[in-house]
């Protein structure tokens, strides 16, 4: 057995520069590996000569236990990139391996044999539904799909001409807690159900008006006979037939989408979640949190960024070029490549590469699709993006699915939250289960002294 030290003075700032504390794993055998062996490491304030032995648990050291010894010394950890802010039972994802489970299964069946409502089922309660289950379950969902009729006509309809699907999205979602005044019964089980239910059930609804009211056409009721994904298209895409028959390889490739989509663990939009949760908010307004976090482009804008990019570069000719811009620094990034987690193919990009082969062989291919082939297999193969550990990520094709699917740009985040909003109610009754404390970091202040207000006067 070897003792390793890490000096940790990069983890902890403040309490006079030169502070320093040493950590030393303990009990870790370098032959048998890490997994094995890493039981505990032991702290040292270097200032007092004081250690402490704390356990690793599940891949991680208690703060807690580290503020025994270090009370009034934090953790920086900008974008919280080293920071597990919970424990969770959903979903695991390894990046550097590209790995992705939902519950324990792997992404690839759930993609290949389930459907989104089953995937949502599973999030939610751990465990695959049985047929009577999945019955119940289906039913409720469909029996929910209706909004209240002041949502469209006195809400979704007084918003400007031109507004942003996404936008209206977000704020009908939180506007929908005024709706359900038994929505801030959030210890009561019953209560928590039914406005799980009511959320995923009509966030297609909302998504659907949100895009018929910035294209000018009326609105589509559910057509509760119809599957989810089958019943959201009818809402977008409906005219004047009595019934819309969705093309059921477009509607099953939406389904995939919304499946690969459904969670990914502790990113942006399912902090966001479980921090405005924690303060016992409404799950509606929670969701609505949730929502405006996945707006932002670093989130849920890339895809539309991938669109654009591809547009830009206009034919297979300019693709080396670009390529080079790309390297140099001048041409920005190589959009829908690369991943804050994952370092290895994101696994939901293999499938998708599939699902945009099915699509395009109904819709007709896209002819953006030949540039970003191109554009994956120089990429592929060349060293900056192979030292960088740079693949393509699950944007890199959604994008072109969508738009092949005929949905604008600005609806590409609100197709994103539909999904998710599963995801968002799995770490929101999970976090509510584990009695979490309110999310309430601390900071390192590197402001002002104290100094005394002047008159405006005097300054
Ligand atoms: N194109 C070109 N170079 C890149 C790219 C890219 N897409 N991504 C990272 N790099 C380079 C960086 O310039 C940097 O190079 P350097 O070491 O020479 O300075 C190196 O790779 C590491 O980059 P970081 O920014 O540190 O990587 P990080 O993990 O923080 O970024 C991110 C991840 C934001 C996703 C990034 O890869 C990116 O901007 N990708 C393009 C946007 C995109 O596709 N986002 C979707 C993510 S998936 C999702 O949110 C659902």
């Amino acid at each position: 057995m070897q003792p390793v030290t890490l000096a940790a003075d990069r983890l902890v700032k403040g309490h006079g520069g030169a502070s320093r504390i040493g950590v030393d794993i303990g009990d870790f055998d370098l032959t048998e590996g890490l997994r094995r062996v890493a039981e505990s490491i032991t702290i040292t304030d270097n200032r007092t000569g004081q250690s402490l032995e704390i356990p690793l648990e599940n891949g991680g050291v208690s703060a807690a236990d580290f503020s025994k010894l270090l009370p009034g010394t934090w953790f920086y950890d900008p974008g919280l990139t080293a920071t597990a802010a919970c424990e969770s039972a959903i979903t695991y994802l390894d990046g550097d391996a590209g790995i992705l489970r939902y519950r324990g299964y792997p992404i690839e069946q759930l993609a290949e044999d389930s459907t989104f409502l089953e995937v949502a089922y599973l999030l939610l309660n751990g465990e695959l539904p049985t047929t009577d289950e999945f019955a119940v379950w289906e039913r409720e969902i469909t029996l929910h799909t209706f909004i209240h009729e002041n949502v469209r006509k006195r809400f979704l309809e007084g918003f400007h001409y031109d507004a942003h699907p996404m936008g209206m999205l977000v704020s009908a979602v939180a506007a929908l807690s005024t709706f359900y005044s038994d929505a801030k019964d959030i210890f009561d089980p019953d209560s928590r159900d039914k406005q799980i239910i009511r959320l995923i059930a009509k966030m297609p609804t909302l998504a659907a008006a949100a895009h018929r009211f910035s294209v000018g056409m009326p609105f589509v009721y559910p057509d509760n006979s119809l599957p989810f994904t089958s019943n959201f298209l009818s809402m977008m895409w409906k005219i004047a037939e009595p019934r819309f028959a969705a093309d059921p390889v477009l509607a099953r490739a939406l389904d995939v989408l919304f499946i690969l989509h459904a969670d990914h663990e502790q990113n942006c939009s399912t902090t966001a979640m479980r921090v405005v949760g924690s303060s016992h908010a409404d799950p509606y307004s929670a969701t609505a949190a949730a929502a405006a976090a996945l707006y932002g482009p670093r989130h849920g804008g890339a895809n539309e960024a991938v669109i654009r990019m591809l547009t830009d570069i206009g034919s297979i000719e300019n693709v080396e070029p670009f390529i080079a811009s790309v390297k140099s620094g001048s041409g920005g990034r190589l959009q829908g490549f690369g991943h804050r987690v994952y370092k290895s193919y994101d696994p939901r990009a293999k499938i998708i590469k599939k699902t945009a082969d099915e699509v395009f062989a109904v819709t007709g291919k896209s002819p953006l699709l030949d540039i970003a082939l191109k554009l994956e297999e120089i990429a592929l193969s060349d060293e900056y993006f192979i030292s960088r550990k740079l693949y393509p990520n699950v944007d890199f094709y959604s994008g072109l699915i969508y738009q092949a699917m005929g949905f604008p740009l600005e609806m590409f985040p609100v197709l994103f939250a539909i999904p998710r909003t599963a995801g968002w109610l799995a770490h929101w009754q999970e976090m509510l289960n584990q009695d979490s404390k309110i999310a309430r970091p601390r900071q390192l202040y590197i402001g002002s002294e104290e100094r005394n207000y002047r008159p405006i006067g005097e300054r």
